[in-house]
């Protein structure tokens, strides 16, 4: 049998209907950005996620940068972020200016240590960035309460989360602004790029909506510099035949992360913890193992593929080694060095998620 790390042409052929009356439904209609459909969007994501604004954007990546940029951290300022992450939650700091700090991860939840934050911050620290890595929702509350303490400012990193919850509540709605992505591979993809931020706050809400679009308020001013970051109408309308299916699809993913979990209790494996009152939307499924260059090669002996959700931390990398501030990450190293990724979308069939879980724990035994 052949397992395809995450095929995405099935989650298309499931609705293709639907796709191709909406696409063919905008081309003829010539509004193809910030139209009706992503207006529609901005709503059903506040909604969804339970905060009283949604800006849409071209990217995750640009959906942080708003996110920073809409609350006014800029140059001089420290931000505290996870090295364990995709390499755009610390690009985005980058971009406005700021200084990423890396402060390291909880061994058994993978996500940015609450305890390990309070001795990385200074006068210059003004913002954390929590990323909800894998979809794990990361420890709200304790960071929440380390920001109020200090008078920081929290984006949520929610590229990989959207559908997780915490203690019955959305990640993205408790921090001053949440980053989505819609990047094919997330929990809720479109066909091609796009993101958006959630936000209480009006004022950020307003600034965020000039900054994507070159910094133009609704007179017609350029009030600062923008960006062009604009969702198209063909990715929102995507997008909003997907949302009423999140929940399902999260579910599927739950029961497979369930099988995977069940499957390798009794190998050696770290299986990502799930604190009490968190409900991971498991965008991906990681463990971390001793040799996974060995699991690697005989699961794809075996036809199955995987992914190393990162092999390296970011503070290893040349370049964010030059641009980033950090202490000890030994945990992140740790991690980063045993960490591999398997097979989980909700159109996996239970023949390949049956494969999945008694191969790798056969391997692993
Ligand atoms: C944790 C994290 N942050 C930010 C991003 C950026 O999102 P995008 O690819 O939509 O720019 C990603 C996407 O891979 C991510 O995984």
């Amino acid at each position: 049998m052949n397992v395809p790390f995450l095929d995405l042409r099935r989650g298309f052929a499931a609705h293709a209907d639907q796709f191709d009356a909406a696409f063919a439904e905008i081309a003829r209609s010539g509004a193809y950005i910030l139209g009706p459909h992503v207006r529609e969007l901005e709503a059903a994501v506040a909604r969804y996620v339970g905060t009283e604004f949604a800006v849409a954007c071209n990217s995750g990546t640009d959906a942080l940068k708003l996110a920073l940029a809409g609350l006014e951290v800029g140059p001089g300022d420290e931000v505290i972020t996870t090295p364990f992450t995709f390499a755009a939650t610390v690009e985005a700091v980058e971009y406005v200016g700021a200084t990423p700090v890396l402060v390291d991860i909880d061994p058994a939840t993978f996500n940015l240590d609450p305890a390990l934050i309070e001795a990385a911050i200074n006068d210059s620290t003004r913002a954390i960035i929590p990323v909800h890595l894998f979809g794990l929702p990361a420890d709200m509350d304790a960071i929440m309460a380390l920001a109020s303490r200090h008078g920081l400012v929290v984006v949520e990193d929610c590229a990989q989360s959207l559908g997780a919850e915490l203690g019955g509540r959305q990640t993205g709605c408790f921090g001053d602004t949440g980053a989505l992505s819609f990047y094919p591979t997330k929990t809720l993809g479109c066909f091609g790029d796009g993101g958006m931020v959630v936000t209480n706050e009006p004022r950020v809400d307003e600034r965020m909506r000039q900054l994507r679009n070159h910094g133009l308020d609704g007179g017609g001013e350029h009030r600062m510099l923008g960006y062009n970051s604009r969702l198209d109408e063909m990715q929102a309308a995507a997008v909003n035949i997907k949302l009423p299916m999140l929940d399902d699809t999260i579910d599927r993913r739950r029961k497979i992360a369930a099988r995977y979990n069940a499957a390798l209790e009794s190998t050696g494996a770290v299986t990502q913890a799930t604190p009490d009152g968190t409900r991971h939307a498991w965008g991906y499924y990681t463990i971390l193992v001793d040799d996974r260059a060995a699991l690697a090669e005989q699961l794809k002996a075996a036809g199955i593929a995987t992914a190393l959700y990162y092999r390296k931390p970011l503070h290893r990398h040349e370049h964010f080694e030059k641009v980033c501030r950090w202490t000890d990450l030994s945990a992140s190293e740790h991690a980063a060095e045993r960490c591999i990724s398997l097979p989980i979308f909700p159109e996996m069939t239970e023949e390949e998620i049956d494969y999945v879980a008694s191969t790798t724990a056969r391997l692993l035994s």
